[in-house]
């Protein structure tokens, strides 16, 4: 695993219904069976297969955040930095665990880590059909700016949304590129 986030160590929360252990962190190389199994969970079209995860978790310009319970990963997001701007690859919680607020604080991390690593915006491509993910990221702030017909290989139209990030003055420790990479 690569240097933890000071911040996301903070979200060690022992109190909620995700159990004492619970906690966000850095995913890397040993965590692709469960991202795997995460995938086939919460997707029915167009999951990441093996390779492709593997590619995320080896990416310079990625960051995988996962969510580990102690005994397996309920949740995780990834971050692909595009110039000045984090693109959200994916966000997933397993059925088991959701509507507790898990991918609010995952993406609230996401937005810090892309603030820390100095990005002006955070952007992401969703399905037009996927209201349950459309409306957690307009509760977070994030507005359409597009919509993409056939965007998805199984034909679906996507909505392009983004949300503006301020700028913050972190250290040196947590703003550095080498702190985000996952392996
Ligand atoms: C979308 C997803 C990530 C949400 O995860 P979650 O941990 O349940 O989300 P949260 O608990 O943080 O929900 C925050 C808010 O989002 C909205 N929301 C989340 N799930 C919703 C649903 N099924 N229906 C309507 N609104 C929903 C609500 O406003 C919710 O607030 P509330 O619970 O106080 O009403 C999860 O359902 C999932 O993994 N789905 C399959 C994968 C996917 O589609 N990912 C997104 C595309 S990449």
């Amino acid at each position: 695993m690569g240097l933890d986030y000071p911040f996301a160590l903070s979200e060690r929360d022992k109190t909620d219904a995700r159990g004492p252990a619970a906690l966000l962190r850095l995913g890397d190389l040993r965590d692709l069976g469960d991202l795997v199994r995460i995938e086939v969970a919460c997707f029915r079209e167009g999951r990441f297969q093996r390779g492709q995860l593997r590619w995320i978790l080896r990416n310079p310009h990625a960051v995988v955040l996962v969510e580990d319970t102690g005994r397996s990963l309920s949740g995780v997001v990834m971050l692909l930095f595009e110039s000045r701007v984090c693109r959200v690859l994916s966000v997933a919680v397993v059925p088991s665990q959701r509507r507790h607020g898990l991918a609010t604080k995952m993406m609230r991390t996401a937005e810090r880590v892309a603030q820390a690593r100095g990005c002006s915006g955070i952007r992401l491509e969703v399905s037009t059909r996927n209201l349950a993910a459309i409306e957690l990221y307009r509760t977070l702030g994030y507005k359409v700016d597009g919509h993409l017909p056939a965007y998805y290989s199984w034909g679906d139209d996507a909505y392009s949304m983004s949300k503006p990030l301020e700028a913050v003055h972190t250290s040196s420790a947590v703003s550095s590129g080498a702190a985000a990479s996952p392996s």
